[in-house]
């Protein structure tokens, strides 16, 4: 009784008091509210000092009303290590090392929210836990070219899959209270001359296209931020750029969260203050020689912008509004006491990464059922390749990484395999002896004396003797590999690796190839190889993952989010769309004459060529067997959309996972049309023998294309077809229906 009393008269002597509390820190307030109020209270100066970095990674808050600072952080698959306050290089702090997620390639390969929406959490409590407001990532930048260098850190080729995709990782990712910077918006397709590159797109492709992943991103996933590319559209410079900013991004999406420039991708300040920029960062400056007494002063959104306010060229309309996107980001994240702590390099975190990789991993060939491995008591397995062995978490560009561990394959197959057979190591080739990105080194030494010929010979003559070869090779992260900057020179693999492989698939065949990368390579040994694997860039747990599914621990339920073209030659980009591998001081007019045939889109209309392996594909170590898919009535239902069902039945004798996929044709159109789009997939788990049902509802906006001269998605009357397909060159069934 007495302790109510004493609480009570508490209450009371502090009534006066928390109605004080200003409304922008009462947190039962609604945002918009806390903004207007916050925003009220701030200076000019205090305006404009929101609005552009301080540092390399952060912007500063309002100290005075107690707004903390805004730090940020690279993305998309850990959190870079702490840098130097005006430099790239790391800072050296000895705990900001981090757990590496599987590269966003392997996610999207998952085919399953779950992961992603797993992954997303992950990783936000490492960036919660590392005190960021911001990740910057994920990237969804359409698959156009596989040399892009930075396909490694998108979802493929394909806006469906991509889009669907993006957003649990979104949500994941926000649920602590750290914001997703959805990036990089847009069309910014490859690497080179990526600061000049003007794109010339028709409307219809970049609605269909390019943008859909971004409109997911932002109406779905409800991301707090998003990046503006280097690449100029419109001869414009994506970061302040009129029509993808103020016309698509906020006035036909109603976005309401904060774009961010790429890390000097501002070029211009009256661009800046009307073509919705909200955040400046980046712009070149090392922090000392240049500009004012503190460089970041001279930010296109610093003194420029104040003093054109000062003297009355502008007015602040602008301004407010870009103000009011950093304080609703600040009151979503670092102003929310509620969110999370969050949490580093936990057990859980390196789980998640080894179980996303595990469903990543594309089974491309298994001849004969060489895989899984059976291997013996006292057999011998002969690994190869010097991707068996290196580091791949250091370099590659800004998604560069310090982890606390990698397991490298070799560690990796040993630790399964180590106790009942002689695990033995041939390096094969020599590829990036390299190990540095920003102060950041891997500490192995990668330096070889052997020549190349001695190299495959040494190789070879173990590969005889050996029970099982294992091939571990593909690219790296070094410069014209998969690495932000620069694009890749060729589709073939670099470094005599095609020699490597030729000559021990003629010593040995039980020979399996994993492939390590984040783009396509061409195979010209394909039918050599028996068993062929796709391991992306798996992070921290890639060696545990890849022993995993060699295993057949687990059973590998990837499939491919891109088409490996089985010649360069063979990609519309690079036979009727302009791409140029040359670097060029002056803005370049790219024109993406390819359209809307990126990918399958293309593949399906050819009769005579056909891909190396299609989209969508991925075998697993059990089979399945599809049922005749069926309309419910023949007609649409009451809301104008159909809905397919469909049968699988796991056919063999392992519980696996199987990607049902649904394709959308239209079979006459007054706009030519794809032969099949990607509308719907389902990742269902079955036992041996076990069957499901899967449904899809197709509705109207599954049979649209977008009607550029009319600005808006048309589904015209007629028939269209519902393909059930396993993979883009898979169709296991297919239904029709008619649009009346
Ligand atoms: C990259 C961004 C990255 C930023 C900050 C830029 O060069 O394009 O993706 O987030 O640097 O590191």
């Amino acid at each position: 009784m007495k302790l109510i009393h004493i609480i009570a008269g508490l209450a009371l002597a502090t009534a006066p008091l928390a109605a004080q509390v200003p409304v922008y820190l009462d947190e039962t307030k609604p945002i918009e509210d806390r903004v207007e109020d916050a925003l009220s209270r701030m200076t000019l100066e205090e305006k404009i000092a929101v609005i552009h970095a301080q540092s390399k990674f952060s912007s500063r808050g309002v100290p005075r009303l107690g707004i903390p600072e805004i730090w940020t952080t690279d993305g998309p698959h850990g959190i870079r290590a702490e840098v130097l306050w005006d430099e790239w290089d790391q800072a050296g702090w000895t705990n900001d090392s981090c757990v590496a997620f599987p590269a966003l390639t392997c996610l999207a390969a998952t085919w399953n929210e779950d992961m992603s929406l797993l992954y997303g959490k992950s990783i936000g409590e490492e960036a919660r836990y590392r005190n960021k407001a911001m990740l910057l990532g994920p990237g969804v930048n359409i698959y156009r070219t596989p040399l892009n260098g930075r396909n490694f850190e998108y979802m493929g080729e394909d806006p469906y899959l991509a889009a669907t995709m993006v957003v649990p990782y979104v949500k994941g990712v926000q649920s602590n209270g750290v914001a997703a910077c959805v990036k990089h918006f847009a069309l910014n397709n490859h690497e080179v001359n990526r600061y000049n590159t003007n794109v010339i797109v028709d409307d219809r492709t970049l609605y269909e296209i390019y943008l859909p992943a971004f409109k997911a991103a932002v109406q779905e996933g409800g991301a707090w931020a998003i990046m503006g590319s280097y690449n100029l559209y419109k001869n414009q410079a994506c970061c302040h750029n009129e029509y993808l900013l103020n016309d698509i991004l906020r006035g036909e999406w109603g976005y309401d969260g904060v774009v961010v420039s790429d890390w000097g991708g501002t070029h211009d300040t009256d661009e800046a203050i009307h073509n919705g920029l909200d955040m400046e960062f980046g712009s070149w400056t090392n922090g000392l020689s240049e500009g004012a007494s503190n460089a970041y002063d001279s930010y296109y959104l610093a003194l420029p912008y104040l003093n054109k306010i000062r003297s009355g060229e502008v007015g602040t309309e602008e301004l407010d509004a870009k103000v009011r996107n950093v304080l609703r980001l600040a009151f979503r994240t670092v102003m929310n006491r509620n969110r999370p702590l969050g949490s580093l390099c936990s057990d859980a975190h390196y789980a998640a990464a080894r179980q996303i990789a595990g469903e990543g991993i594309v089974l491309l060939k298994n001849d004969a059922d060489l895989l899984p491995m059976e291997v013996k008591k006292g057999s011998t397995i002969l690994v190869v390749g010097e991707n068996a062995v290196k580091m791949m978490t250091v370099g590659g560009g800004s998604s560069s990484l310090k982890v606390q561990r990698e397991i490298s394959p070799l560690e990796g197959i040993r630790e399964r395999f180590g106790d009942i057979a002689e695990v033995v190591y041939e390096r094969g080739y020599v590829g990036d002896t390299g190990g540095e990105y920003n102060g950041v080194t891997t500490g192995q030494d990668l330096s070889e004396s052997r020549s190349a010929g001695q190299l495959i010979a040494d190789a070879v003559a173990r590969a005889r003797e050996a029970d099982y070869v294992i091939f571990i090779g593909g690219l790296n992260k070094s410069n014209q590999q998969d690495c932000e900057g620069a694009d890749r020179t060729q589709l073939g693999l670099p470094y005599g690796q095609d020699q490597v492989i030729e000559a021990l698939a003629e010593a040995n065949e039980n020979l399996i190839v994993v492939n390590i990368s984040g783009n396509a390579v061409a195979m010209p040994w394909v039918e050599e190889v028996p068993a062929i694997v796709q391991a992306w860039y798996i992070g921290s747990e890639a060696g545990h993952a890849i022993a995993d599914v060699l295993s057949g621990d687990v059973n590998p339920s990837g499939k491919l989010p891109f088409t490996f073209p089985a010649r360069l030659e063979d990609v519309p980009a690079h036979i009727m769309g302009e791409y140029t591998g040359i670097a060029s001081a002056d803005t370049v007019d790219i024109e993406y004459k390819d359209g809307i045939y990126v990918g399958y889109r293309w593949t399906d209309l050819q009769k005579k060529t056909k891909p190396l392996f299609a989209f969508g594909h991925g075998l697993s170590y059990t089979s399945f067997e599809y049922g005749k898919p069926v309309i419910d009535k023949d007609e649409m239902n009451m809301d104008g959309s159909v809905t397919v069902r469909v049968s699988v039945t796991n056919t063999g004798d392992r519980e696996g996972k199987e990607i049902v996929q649904m394709y959308v044709g239209d079979r006459k159109a007054s706009v030519e049309r794809p032969v099949k789009e990607l509308k719907g997939f389902k990742k269902v788990s079955l036992a041996p023998g076990e069957t499901t049902e899967v449904s899809f509802t197709v509705d109207k906006e599954d049979l649209s294309y977008f009607d550029a001269d009319r600005h808006e998605w048309v589904a015209e009357p007629g028939m269209f077809d519902i393909y059930v397909a396993a993979a883009a060159d898979d169709v296991r069934g297919k239904v029709s229906f008619e649009l009346k």
